[in-house]
């Protein structure tokens, strides 16, 4: 079967460009999350005012809430130099030592994906994320002995979209653990007119409400969108952002009236048809859907559930009787009173 594109997959290289050239260059510039900038900034001038490293800082939340972009501000804040890696690039304990050793003092490595650290790299983080220092065995067996190697005072900023995957011991290590969550679309509609204003783009005051009540809550989606938008414009149109352009671009994806795409109302669909609306356990779901678990819990998901269309139960995932109306099935007798 030929996958539709959705605004959820993973950007294309000349995408991916764009979005880093849309990139909040500012605080100012990055909207929403403000109880997360706050305790971030009290953090900062705490550490400026020591002349310590900041403390490390473990961000987590759906994919495309802005983790990588904070993580960048931070270094510009602190004036330091940002180094990016992730949890699968780092094969070994070697690899670890080489990167920390080069860094300068108070920097910030940014380790996204950090619950796909490996055993032992997750091992030889701690001491290094304690004490600043790694401890390297040299030589095999007998003679095997263990050389401590001071590194200079360092910050991990690392990300996460799955923070139950996250060993505790990992997770005690960082000072400050914050979630990032869905924007409201008042935040979405001026991230947008800001990237609209960067692409020199004229977007309808009502298209960019509109626009902004579609994005899924998530930034990245919304901005992905917002580029598909201006090539129909482009294309179809005068170059502006007209409603009537939004709506044709918008079916053209198969957004729907809550931001929903193709995958999303699979997902609700195969729940009410196969599985009688659930409960389903995830496991199940995943199979039916051929996706794996984890795209299904932390990408597809959070957003269903956030606008009260799907539910998590000790027993399995069920569709509400909203999830059911807005598909436009028959909503179960038992459900129905949830909806008046
Ligand atoms: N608050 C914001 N204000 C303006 N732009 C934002 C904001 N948050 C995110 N963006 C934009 O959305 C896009 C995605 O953000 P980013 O790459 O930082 O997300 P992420 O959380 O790291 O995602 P992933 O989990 O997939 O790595 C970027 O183009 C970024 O500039
Ligand atoms: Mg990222």
């Amino acid at each position: 079967m030929e996958k539709k594109s959705s605004p959820l997959e993973s950007p294309t290289p000349e995408e991916e460009k764009l979005l880093t050239s849309l990139r909040a260059a500012s605080w100012s510039e990055f909207r929403g999350q403000e109880k997360l900038k706050e305790s971030l900034r009290i953090a900062i001038t705490a550490a400026k005012k020591r002349k310590e490293p900041l403390e490390h800082i473990l961000l987590y939340g759906p994919p495309g809430l802005g983790k990588t972009t904070m993580a960048h501000l931070i270094g510009k804040e602190l004036g330091v130099n940002v180094r990016v890696t992730s949890g699968p690039a780092i094969e070994r304990a070697g690899d670890l030592a080489s990167i920390l050793t080069n860094l300068e003092p108070h920097d910030i490595l940014f380790i996204d994906e950090i619950h796909r650290l490996n055993k032992v790299v997750e091992e030889t983080i701690y001491p290094a994320m304690e004490d600043f220092a790694l401890d390297i065995v040299i030589g095999k067996g007998p003679s095997a002995r263990t050389l401590r190697l001071d590194l200079p005072p360092f910050t991990i900023v690392g990300a996460t979209t799955r923070i139950g995957l996250l060993s505790n011991p990992l997770r005690d290590r960082f000072g400050l653990v914050s979630r990032l969550s869905f924007y409201e679309s008042d935040e979405l509609k001026h991230i947008l007119s800001q990237a609209a204003k960067k692409l020199d783009t004229i977007v309808h005051p009502k298209a960019l409400t509109e626009l902004s009540r579609r994005g899924r809550g998530t930034p990245r989606v919304a901005l992905r969108l917002l580029k598909r938008v201006r090539d129909v414009a482009q294309v179809e149109g005068e170059g502006e952002v007209t409603e009537a352009i939004l709506e044709r671009s918008l079916s053209i994806l198969e957004v729907d009236s809550m931001g929903l795409d193709s995958s999303d109302r699979r997902l609700l669909a195969t729940i009410i048809d196969k599985f009688a609306g659930g409960p389903v356990g995830i496991e199940t779901l995943a199979a039916a859907l051929s996706e794996d678990i984890g795209t299904v819990e932390e990408v597809l998901e959070p957003y269903i559930m956030q606008i009260g269309f799907l539910k998590r139960t000790p027993r399995g995932r069920v569709v509400t009787g909203e999830g059911f109306k807005h598909l436009g099935k028959i909503i179960p007798k038992h459900l129905q009173e949830q909806l008046f």
